[in-house]
C-alpha cells in the first residue's frame, strides 16, 4: 500500500520530491484534479506513469512547471501569445501545447512533436515541483477510462498500489481537468475544454477554435471513451427526468440536477445551484455512487456555453444514453 501523507507536513514534501528524484511515482492535488507524477525528464520513471494507469502509450502526458523559465528549456519556437496567455493564466487550469525540444522525452509526448505544459495553482503541486528541481509529468490520477479523481479517496481506490507515495490535499477546487489549448497549430485551438473557456480566451485570440471532435484527432486523449462510472449514466433534458425515474423503476438511481424539478422522496438526488458546483462535485458523486453500488446515474443536461461546454465534454464521454 502506498504511504497517504496529509497537508502541512514539509517533511512529507521532501519525502515525496525525493521519490520523484529517484523515479518513483507521486500522486498530489491540483486545483482541477489529483495528479500522478513522475520526473518528466526520465524516461524511465515516465513509463511507470503508463503502467500504472493502464494508459495507452499514444496518449501524451501534461508536464507540469512551477516557473514560466521552464518554457524556454521545454519548447522551441515558442509565439508570443503563449507567454501572454501565461502571464495572464499561470498559475492556472491552461495547458498550452507547444513545440517540444530535444529534453522531452519521446514516451512523454507519445512521439509527437509538441509538449503539453501548465504550472498548476494549488501550494502543493507547487512546492512539490520546487523541491523536486524538475518539471512533473502527470496525467490524471484515476485508471484509464474511469472518472478523474478529485479526492485522494478516489485515488487509494484504483492506484494505492500502484504508487510510491500519496498527499492529500483534501478536494480539489475546479473538479474538472485543465483547458488543454493547441498553441503550435496553425490555426489556435481549444483540444480539451475547461474551466477558462472559449468565450473567455476568445477575447484574447480572435481567430481562436474548438477542435472538431469528428476530425483527425490532434488532442490524442479525446478519442478514448473516458470518465465512466461503473453506474450506467444518461444524461437528459430535464422535462424527460420524471419519466426516466418511473422506466427504471427497478434500478437504483441516483439523479444530479440544476433546475428546480420534483424528484420523488425515495430517490438519491444532488441538487447544483450553479455549474461552478456542478463542475466541482460531478467526478466526486460519480465516485460516490460506485462505491454505494447505484445502477443508473441520470444527469441533466446544461447549455454548452462557458464551463458548461466543459462539463458537457465530460458527461457525453460518461453517458451510455443522451436523451433530448
Ligand atoms: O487538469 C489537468 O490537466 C490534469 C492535472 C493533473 O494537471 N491533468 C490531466 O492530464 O487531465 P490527462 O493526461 O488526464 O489529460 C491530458 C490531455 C489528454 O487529452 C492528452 O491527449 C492531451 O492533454 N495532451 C497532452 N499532450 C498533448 C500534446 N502534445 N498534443 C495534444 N494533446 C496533448
Ligand atoms: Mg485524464
Amino acid at each position: 500500500m502506498a504511504k497517504v501523507i496529509k497537508p502541512g507536513n514539509i517533511y512529507g514534501i521532501k519525502e515525496a520530491s525525493q521519490i520523484i528524484k529517484s523515479g518513483g511515482l507521486v500522486v498530489f492535488p491540483t486545483e482541477t484534479v489529483y495528479g500522478i507524477g513522475a520526473n518528466a525528464l526520465d524516461p524511465k520513471a515516465v513509463n511507470r506513469i503508463f503502467k500504472a494507469k493502464g494508459r495507452p502509450s499514444d496518449n501524451p502526458l501534461i508536464v507540469h512547471i512551477d516557473k514560466i523559465d521552464w518554457i524556454s528549456k521545454l519548447c522551441v519556437d515558442v509565439p508570443g501569445i503563449a507567454y501572454k496567455l501565461a502571464s495572464r493564466y499561470w498559475p492556472g487550469p491552461l495547458t498550452l501545447v507547444l513545440k517540444k525540444s530535444s529534453i522531452v522525452p519521446e514516451n512523454v509526448t507519445a512521439g509527437l512533436d509538441t509538449v503539453a505544459v501548465r504550472i498548476p495553482n494549488n501550494k502543493i503541486a507547487l512546492s512539490l515541483i520546487r523541491e523536486s528541481k524538475v518539471p512533473i509529468a502527470a496525467p490524471s490520477a484515476n485508471l484509464s477510462g474511469k472518472p478523474s479523481p478529485t479526492k485522494a479517496l478516489h485515488v487509494i481506490k484504483y492506484l494505492d498500489k500502484k504508487v510510491d507515495l500519496i498527499i492529500d490535499g483534501g478536494p480539489t477546487d475546479i473538479g474538472l481537468e485543465s483547458t488543454v489549448l493547441d498553441l503550435a497549430s496553425k490555426i489556435p485551438t481549444v483540444l480539451r475544454p475547461g474551466k477558462i473557456s472559449l468565450e473567455e480566451l476568445r477575447m484574447i485570440i480572435p481567430n481562436i477554435r474548438m477542435a472538431n471532435p469528428k476530425s483527425k484527432v490532434k488532442s490524442p486523449g479525446m478519442k478514448y471513451r473516458h470518465y465512466s462510472p461503473e453506474s450506467k449514466v444518461i444524461l437528459s433534458n430535464p422535462k424527460k427526468i420524471p419519466m426516466l425515474i418511473k422506466r427504471h423503476a427497478n434500478d437504483k438511481i441516483a439523479v444530479i440536477h440544476t433546475s428546480k424539478i420534483k424528484i420523488p422522496k425515495n430517490i438519491e438526488s444532488f441538487y447544483c445551484k450553479n455549474l461552478e458546483i456542478m463542475a466541482h462535485n460531478i467526478f466526486d458523486k460519480f465516485h460516490e455512487y460506485d462505491s454505494r453500488n447505484f445502477d443508473l446515474i441520470i444527469i441533466e443536461s446544461v447549455e454548452e456555453k462557458n464551463i458548461g461546454t466543459a462539463i458537457m465534454n465530460r458527461l457525453r464521454k460518461a453517458a451510455s444514453e443522451i436523451v433530448n
